[in-house]
């Protein structure tokens, strides 16, 4: 039989054991369960007091007082391990208990558009890979003597002013139109040439119609014999290939340093049909606010004239003409021997004629709500 102190201090362990049991059931996570544990077994836990009185014991009753800590220490560990693995378990039951309804539609996924200016650039370039075109690209920094000099636009010529543009460092410039790809395109071979050159272009200009920088499109052909009727059946092929078959086309003689005779191409207006009045069936009448607003537009606009054309009829769409002899030396051909037409347009304005957009600057501004509705 163990003395008294000897089952004084068993008991105080079978005690603790059960005090840890109870302390256990209120817990609810991990981290305080381990808390506790360590409370009773760690270094300084409570299981170590009463071992304290162990040496003062006789020899004989230590082994009795021995195996009740490891009882005592065995069934604190298996309780915090039953609990331990109960909320394991809860948890996973939570888990499981969870109604997810596979069924529902899946968010999707927001896919791109492209551009409304790269899609009108494209549409073009296949119309005119469609004639035997080839596509040809320049550099935006550009040599003066390629943008304007070579399209026989000297330093002193007034024309230059059109096209004021912004200096770069080494004497070079920003490209004010397309053009220079005709000179590098002729002087990096012989005739015959069939190319349309897409790319930006920069001027110092910023209002609701201009941009500094702006998209444009050059097409150049030279051949012997190409006439006056060539360029105009190209460009007629062009816009009522890109805009409707029935489109009108009108050339107004006008004046470039690289084309002569040189013509400015107006399409016929492809809301109004080139009648210049909006019908009933022909789009929104402008919007007007008030009745008042609404009166006093009737009486400036006895018939509601086209928001499009402002009532022209026409909507000019770009520069053309024949290639002028002085460039044709420049690059190394000879005047005598070969023709050609060139044509220059703005692909802006291309795409807001085809898609109705009135304000050039949407198509910079990166809205997602309106680049998104163009497919
Ligand atoms: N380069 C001219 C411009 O930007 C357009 C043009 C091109 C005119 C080709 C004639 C021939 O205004």
């Amino acid at each position: 039989m163990p003395s008294a102190d000897a089952s004084a201090i068993i008991a105080e362990l079978e005690r603790l054991a059960g005090e840890l049991a109870s302390e256990l059931a209120g817990l609810a996570t991990e981290q305080e369960i381990r808390a506790l544990q360590a409370k009773y077994l760690g270094k300084k836990g409570r299981l170590g007091e009463p071992m304290k009185a162990l040496g003062r014991l006789p020899p004989g009753d230590r082994p009795a007082v021995g195996e009740a800590a490891n009882r005592a220490k065995g069934a604190i560990e298996t309780a915090v391990g039953a609990r331990l693995a109960a909320l394991e378990e809860a948890a996973l039951g939570a888990d499981l208990a969870r109604v997810l309804d596979v069924t529902l539609p899946a968010r999707g996924a927001p896919l791109g558009t492209l551009h409304p200016l790269t899609l009108v650039r494209r549409e073009i370039e296949e119309i005119f890979l469609g004639l035997g075109f080839e596509v040809r690209t320049g550099p935006w920094i550009e040599t003066e003597w390629n943008n304007f000099d070579a399209l026989n636009t000297p330093a002193d010529h007034p024309a230059r002013d059109m096209q004021d543009t912004f200096f770069v460092e080494g004497g070079r410039i920003l490209r004010s139109h397309t053009s220079p790809v005709q000179i590098r395109t002729m002087l990096a071979g012989p005739p015959p040439v069939r190319i349309v050159a897409p790319g930006n272009v920069f001027r110092r200009d910023d209002d609701a119609t201009h941009t500094p920088m702006f998209p444009q499109m050059e097409c150049l052909l030279v051949d012997e014999g190409v006439s006056f009727a060539d360029l105009k059946g190209t460009i007629l092929h062009f816009i009522q290939r890109f805009f409707g078959p029935k489109l009108g086309l009108r050339l107004r003689p006008s004046y470039f340093p690289f084309t002569e005779p040189s013509a400015e191409v107006d399409a016929a207006c492809y809301l109004c049909e080139g009648t210049g009045i909006s019908g009933p069936s022909k789009g929104p009448e402008p919007p007007a606010t008030s009745s008042a607003e609404r009166s006093s537009a009737a009486l400036a606009r006895p018939a509601r004239s086209c928001k499009l054309c402002k009532g022209s009829g026409w909507i000019e769409i770009g520069g053309s003409g024949m290639v002028h002899p002085n460039v044709f030396k420049a690059v190394g051909y000879d005047p005598k021997v070969v023709s050609g037409f060139a044509f220059g347009m703005g692909l802006s304005r291309m795409a807001m004629l085809k898609y109705g957009v009135d304000d050039l600057r949407a198509f910079y501004e990166n809205d997602q709500r309106f680049l998104g509705q163009f497919r």
